[in-house]
């Protein structure tokens, strides 16, 4: 399934590639990190959350602390913030980094790793947004991908040239966080209804993409990401848009999207 896939609508050729899983999937991605921190020291990295990237980030949190990958080279961010969460609150994709990856509550501190401010309200956002371009724009974004085709929280519908914004979550997301947030705090409010979220004309901006997705649940968004219609209807759709953006899919992710 290797190759480049000249999808409907597209305007470049996206490369897709096989991974034999989440392991082989999270090591092929800390490759392109250490790429990146090689070619680029201090170009920002943007990381996603979620399952998909749960065997990425104790790799990450290895290959920092072995030196590997030096500390004083990163500079990071991420995708999305719930709404009302800082960095300290479980449940919080702030929280989540740090919890699997130790090394980045060290860039938090010193400043290396610019969270999204989770209050929503536009100058906080505007700001960030500014703070990511002083820092020279994002070099490489990680990206997961929704089963209703979301990127980051850009839900279907999510204009192709939105910037970082408040958004409301669908349905679909809600429920797919519910175990992820029962787990962490079994009494409290549950999944949040908004969030704070990187928009899609900042994830086009950046560098180079990289969206992997794992398991037959993502079949049917990775297919009409792939070959569908470029349009918000699938907003994953907007990475055949991108000029350096490579897919990485297990078999079962890929089974309805033949390329
Ligand atoms: P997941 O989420 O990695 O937990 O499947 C991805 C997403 O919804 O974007």
């Amino acid at each position: 399934m290797d190759g480049a896939a000249a999808a409907p609508g597209s305007t470049t050729r996206l490369r897709v590639e096989s991974v034999d899983g989440p392991e082989a999937a999270a090591e092929r991605v800390l490759r392109e990190v250490e790429a990146t921190v090689a070619s680029h020291p201090r170009g920002l990295i943007s990381f996603a959350t979620g399952g998909t990237y749960k065997a990425f980030f104790p790799k990450l949190a290895a290959a920092i602390n072995s030196g590997q990958l030096p500390m004083a080279s990163l500079l990071c961010t991420h995708l999305d913030e719930y709404l009302g969460y800082g960095p300290e609150r479980p449940g919080g994709m702030v929280h989540e980094l740090v919890t699997a990856c130790p090394p980045l509550a060290d860039l938090l501190r010193q400043g290396s790793f610019l969270p999204v401010p989770g209050e929503g309200d536009a100058p906080s956002l505007e700001a960030h947004r500014q703070r990511l371009q002083r820092a020279g724009g994002i070099r490489l974004q990680l990206l997961g991908i929704g089963r209703n085709g979301h990127l980051a929280f850009n839900e279907p519908g999510a204009p192709f040239d939105g910037t970082f914004r408040k958004v409301q979550l669908s349905e679909s997301t809600r429920r797919d966080a519910e175990a992820r947030f029962r787990s962490l705090d079994p009494e409290g409010p549950g999944v949040p209804t908004e969030a704070a979220s990187a928009g899609l004309g900042d994830i086009q901006s950046a560098g180079r993409l990289i969206l992997v997705a794992l398991g037959a649940a993502k079949a049917d968004a990775v297919h009409a990401m792939l070959h569908g219609p470029v349009d918000p209807s699938c907003p994953a759709s907007v990475v055949r848009r991108h000029p350096d953006a490579l897919v990485l899919l297990d078999a079962a992710a890929a089974g309805r999207a033949v390329v």
